[in-house]
């Protein structure tokens, strides 16, 4: 009789860099003989990748364990937690949750490994940071699309935005050294991986440990991989967005006319007090040299509602802005108070009525750009890369265009995989609707 194999769930919750890891975590156990179970409920194990920064994200993650807690009670289960409330919170959350086992760090997630298997009995926490960067062998990455390819190039993030706990989750920026980024990439054109999707808190100021090589070169070196046919990256900070990298943008045919740009506020004031390091006009500088280089690009960003002592009038400077770039997209929050944030040693002034009033306006204006802005490209064929089926329309294909647009579109084959062109017929709030015609 064969041995048992033992059987893992993962939960994710938070950004890319969150489900780049995820896919990492996969792959390490992976190589342990351990299979991936669709639900918790046929696990032996479940890891939960966790987001710290909002309020929510974390109640999302205790309600979460909560339901785990009373699974357990039903069956053997062992329950990590990964990522980056294991990092702020460590101990803590075996005392809040005493039915989680392990608690690993981002930069502790490979002693997963030998936790499980030595069916290690003790409890668990491990939540330091390593200074340097930390390898692991990307051939062994277990990825969810066979079409698109996360690639860590940086961790880590040293602007500590006044609100921000990302850099006490995640540490100190540190680079991937150029060759390793570049020996996954060519395997990755080898699996055939037609997009690269270069992440870090903060690209822009990647530089390669081994040379000092800047992020522009990184971009021109990942673009000679024959087989890679698109390069995105994120996320950038405008603070660190220098011309020449826009310039190379311009200069480098594979990489998409996008960019995700976080404009946060478009109040000047409220930029200063989230210590972001830019102005409104330095902000708006950059978007048109994007435009002047690259008709077209496809430009998104985030927004925090509701920052202490924001106005209505700083509030209403945000939504000019909107109105101004037009975005294709954005992320927008109500802003809440994080540890040891500076921030949050702020009184959290604004009332969350007023929060969510300005958060729904934000959207609504949103909404009505990109539904203008969608209703002018129906007739128009554009290219996409077809990702697979739809999740919410399963019996559309859903792609992307080069400037990160959701194009959901009819095609009588199945096209996963390949580069179609589609007409766009009709068009949501959120996506365009297509048919393909090559
Ligand atoms: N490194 C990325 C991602 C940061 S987190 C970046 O710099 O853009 C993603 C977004 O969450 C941020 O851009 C910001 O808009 C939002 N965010 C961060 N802290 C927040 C807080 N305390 N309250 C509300 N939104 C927050
Ligand atoms: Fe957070 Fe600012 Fe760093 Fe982004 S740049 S991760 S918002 S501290
Ligand atoms: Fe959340 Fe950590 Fe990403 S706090 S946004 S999962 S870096």
């Amino acid at each position: 009789m064969s041995e048992k194999k033992s059987r893992y769930f993962i939960r994710t919750f938070g950004c890319q860099m969150n489900e780049s890891d995820s896919e990492r975590i996969s792959g390490m156990l992976g190589q342990t003989g351990a299979v991936k179970a669709e639900r918790p409920e046929d696990a032996d194990l479940v890891i939960v990748n966790t987001c710290a920064v909002r309020e929510k994200s974390e109640a999302k993650l205790f309600s979460y364990l909560g339901r785990l807690a009373q699974l357990k009670k039903e069956k053997n289960l062992r329950i990590a937690v990964v990522g980056c409330v294991a990092q702020l919170r460590g101990w803590e959350l075996l005392e809040k949750k005493a039915a989680v086992d392990f608690v690993l760090g981002p930069d502790n997630t490979a002693e997963l490994i030998s936790l499980v298997q030595e069916e290690a009995a003790e409890k668990h926490v491990s939540t330091s940071w390593t200074k340097e960067w930390h390898e692991t062998s990307p051939g062994l990455i277990q990825r969810d699309s066979p079409v698109s390819a996360y690639v860590t190039v940086m961790e880590g993030c040293d602007n500590f935005c006044a609100y921000c706990v990302v850099p006490y989750t995640r540490g100190r920026e540190k680079y991937r050294p150029l060759r390793s980024i570049l020996g996954e990439v060519h395997d990755l054109a080898r699996k055939g991986y037609l997009e690269a999707q270069l992440l870090g808190q903060n690209v822009n100021s990647y530089q390669d440990p081994d040379s000092g090589k800047p992020f522009t070169e990184l971009l021109r070196a990942v673009a000679t991989v024959e087989g890679i046919e698109w390069i995105r990256f994120l996320t950038s900070h405008p603070k660190n967005f220098r011309p020449e990298i826009a310039e190379a943008m311009a200069g480098i045919r594979k990489v998409c006319r996008q960019l995700h740009l976080p404009l946060q506020s478009g109040s000047n004031a409220v930029l200063k007090r989230m210590k972001r390091g830019y102005t409104r006009e330095e902000y708006l500088n950059i978007i048109s040299r994007l435009r002047s280089l690259m008709p077209g690009i496809g430009l998104s960003t985030d927004i925090i509602v509701g920052l202490p002592g924001e106005t209505d009038q700083d509030f209403e400077e945000t939504v000019e802005v909107l109105r101004q770039v037009r975005f294709i997209n954005i992320f927008s929050f109500r802003y809440s108070p994080r540890p040891m944030t500076a921030a949050s040693r702020l009184e959290d002034s604004v009332p969350k009525v007023t929060k969510q009033r300005r958060l729904e306006e934000i959207q609504r204006v949103q909404k009505d750009i990109q539904l203008e802005d969608h209703r002018r490209l129906v007739g128009q064929t554009m290219r996409v890369l077809c990702l697979g089926h739809g999740q919410k329309t399963p019996h559309l294909f859903s792609g992307r265009n080069a400037g990160n647009q959701v194009v959901n579109f009819r095609s009588d084959e199945d096209s996963t995989g390949r580069f179609v062109e589609v007409r766009i017929t009709g068009f949501g709030p959120f996506s365009l609707l297509g048919e393909k015609t090559i």
